[in-house]
């Protein structure tokens, strides 16, 4: 093992990562025969298969599986050496890798504008998914900064809370109940309702609310989407909850509005989570202290973030 390069644990780790030698020869841009021939001398020297091949896929054997997270732990220190050099050169340099539940799409991609012109330094990637699948990610520490509308409660993660995130009673501009003051939510478990879908953190969000109150609301519809959501109220197909930042690009629209119920908007925060064990980069923590300064100065979140603007070398990943 002594006598294996970094490079062999790169092009492992990518294989790995993407299940696929053909994409990770492509992502190092090497040829997929020097891929192979270079994990042929790592498994060599390991003594033991990394992967096993099933019909055309290929998975990690337990050993692949175990140098996989030793790989993560071997560049994630590399890369703290590297920030911590620039650092010390008064440069801040690195990556920051992002993930966001759903919502926060809205406001995220937004705030990392102003912060790269800044920082014109860090390479910034951005993972945007629902709330299961960020806590997925938060659990294999894929990560170094998650964003979500509620830290995970089964898992001990270092939060801090840098903006609120109201959720909002939304229905058409048409509705018979806009303009109604103090509505009560009864009437709102009454309406045909939209809901996102299983693992959203809004969907848990409102779920909780309607359930202390033994209400059960008549589902109409499950959609994965905020932007689908909206677009089903418009057309008619009933109400829903989602955040106020959902409003940010097409408030002005006007065929969508708030509804004034009681108990709304539910009073929920954004939070800045990673795993308790795991200490911030240097780079992490700029952009923590970042959060902090932009969100201070938040008066009308949504119209304001919506006013930001700014071009950001940005990678977007499924
Ligand atoms: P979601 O999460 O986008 O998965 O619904 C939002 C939240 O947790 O507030």
């Amino acid at each position: 093992m002594r006598h294996s390069t970094i490079r062999q644990l790169e092009i492992f780790e990518a294989i790995a990562r993407h299940g696929s030698f053909t994409r990770a020869a492509e992502e190092l841009f090497l040829t997929q025969p020097t891929a192979s021939m270079q994990i042929k001398k790592l498994t060599d020297a390991i003594g033991l298969p990394l992967f096993e091949q099933i019909g055309k896929r290929i998975y990690l054997t337990d050993t692949g599986k175990a140098l996989q997270l030793t790989c993560r732990e071997i560049f994630d220190s590399l890369n703290n050496f590297e920030m911590l050099v620039s650092d010390t050169q008064g440069l801040k340099q690195g990556k920051l890798r992002l993930a966001v539940v759903t919502t926060a799409k809205y406001f995220a991609p937004r705030l990392l504008g102003p912060f790269c012109n800044q920082y014109p330094g860090i390479e910034v990637s951005l993972k945007v998914s629902n709330r299961e699948r960020i806590l997925e990610r938060l659990s294999e520490n894929l990560d170094d900064l998650y964003i979500l509308g509620q830290p995970p409660e089964n898992l001990d993660v270092v939060s801090d809370t840098f903006l609120d995130n109201p959720l909002v009673v939304l229905a058409p501009s048409t509705h018979p109940l806009v303009g109604k003051k103090k509505i009560p939510i009864t009437e709102i478990a009454k309406e045909p309702f939209i809901m996102r879908e299983p693992g959203s953190g809004t969907r848990m969000a409102v779920e909780r609310l309607f359930n202390k109150h033994n209400l059960k609301l008549n589902m109409r519809m499950e959609l994965g989407s905020n932007e689908a959501i909206k677009q089903a109220i418009v057309g008619g197909l009933g109400v829903s909850v989602l955040s106020r930042h959902t409003l940010a690009l097409d408030a002005a629209m006007g065929q969508l509005t708030t509804l004034d119920v009681e108990d709304f908007p539910i009073e929920r925060q954004w939070h800045a989570v990673h795993l308790m064990g795991k200490q911030p980069t240097i780079v992490a923590k700029t952009f923590l202290e970042y959060l902090h300064e932009a969100a201070g100065h938040v008066s009308d979140v949504p119209c304001r973030f919506a006013e930001m603007a700014g071009a950001c070398p940005l990678i977007e990943t499924n």
